[in-house]
């Protein structure tokens, strides 16, 4: 019962786990066999997974592959069909075919490992939560005082676009920085052409997409998600939707992120050589609920680590202060604005106050 829990100082506990700067794999190395319960999530947000539809038929999140893309029209067409009908129900789709080499892939997963693997005193010169003075950031839950419940998840965050960080900011142990940097441009091909295919859907005329430069910023989070003792108590990351345009994540071979679909949790299946992209809040809004910011979550898991790379792409460090509002043709009489226009600055600005609690920040938008 309640009153007999021991008294518990949630803030003192917050800033004491804040201040060893070890992170959730500091208290996984310390040996602790309980999860300390500023982690600890309301039983009723850990309803579990299913992947089965009510005719017992498994579901999954679309594959979509995307070889001969440009070389086939047809081809082309058909892909394009996949990624409409994928953004309009899913929110979430697979690619394989992408263009980024599995090397890169693989050494990004390992210098994610690296990192957060190091010696803990090297690790703790990134340690921070001043987002906007440093390039390189690490650090455990962004949102750490201001979320109801701490995530089983520590993350280095760094901008790469449209500045990327000097050679001598980055981590000395990770060059999977730097290698990634190389492959930018196709990630940046891979979001172009992403955002082509979704223009080419809906018989749109203009570049809206490309014209709001969506695929120009980029934020790069890797997350490193320890093995938990007792999963069932916490989450790697609390149901959440993505602030930002669009989401590129690299996943490895362990599992965990899934995707809420008619209200049931949804597994990504870990797919060898795949990137999983995902449609953000921006997209959503400026499509008047077109395409959907679908929520998602990474469950805690007794076998890890975890990691994953998630990119998004986002234009709030690009010097313009342009306000985003509806895409003008996927409006009408019978299709009203939803949303009123936005700054990205404010989008962002109120997402992180916020935190992750488990509610869309796009309500707070609607007209
Ligand atoms: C995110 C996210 C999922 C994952 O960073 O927004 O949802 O698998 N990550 O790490
Ligand atoms: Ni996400």
């Amino acid at each position: 019962m309640a009153n007999q829990m021991p008294k518990y100082d949630r803030t003192s506990e917050l800033k004491a786990f804040d201040e060893t700067k070890a992170g959730v794999k500091g208290l996984v190395d310390a040996g602790i066999k309980q999860v300390p319960r500023i982690f600890h999530h309301p039983q009723d947000e850990m309803q579990k997974n299913s992947s089965v539809s009510d005719d017992g038929i498994p579901v999954s999140i679309p594959v979509i592959d995307l070889k001969n893309l440009k070389e086939d029209p047809g081809t082309r067409r058909k892909i394009v069909d996949k990624v409409r009908s994928a953004s309009e129900s899913w929110g979430f789709f697979q690619v394989v075919n992408h263009g980024i080499p599995v090397s890169v892939l693989e050494e990004m997963k390992d210098g994610v490992l690296r990192f957060f693997e190091q010696d803990l005193e090297a690790k703790k010169k990134f340690f921070t939560r001043d987002y906007s003075t440093k390039s390189v950031v690490y650090n455990s839950n962004f949102d750490l005082y201001s979320s109801p419940a701490a995530n089983w998840r520590d993350t280095l965050f760094s901008f790469m676009a449209p500045s990327p960080p000097m050679p001598e900011e980055l981590p000395e142990v990770s060059r999977y920085l730097i290698i990634y940097v190389t492959s930018l441009v196709e990630l940046m091909n891979l979001v172009a052409t992403v955002s082509e295919l979704l223009k080419e859907s809906n018989d749109l005329n203009t570049d809206h997409l490309i014209d709001m430069d969506c695929a120009k910023g980029l934020a790069m989070l890797s997350h490193y998600y320890p093995a938990c003792p007792q999963p069932e108590l916490t989450l790697g990351i609390t149901k959440h939707s993505d602030n930002d345009f669009l989401t590129v994540l690299l996943q490895d071979h362990i599992g965990g992120l899934q995707v809420l679909h008619q209200n049931q949790w949804v597994d990504v299946p870990p797919t060898p050589s795949a990137l999983v992209i995902n449609i953000g809040d921006y997209l959503q809004l400026i499509s008047n609920d077109t395409f959907k910011s679908v929520e998602h979550r990474v469950v805690a898991n007794s076998i890890g680590p975890r990691v994953s790379v998630a990119c998004l792409f986002s234009t709030v460090l690009l010097p313009d202060l342009r306000t985003y509002g509806h895409i003008k043709e996927l409006l009408s009489e019978e299709y009203p604005p939803k949303y009123r226009e936005i700054a990205i600055s404010e989008y962002v600005e109120y997402y992180l106050a916020k935190g992750l609690d488990g509610t869309s920040a796009l309500l707070h938008f609607k007209l």
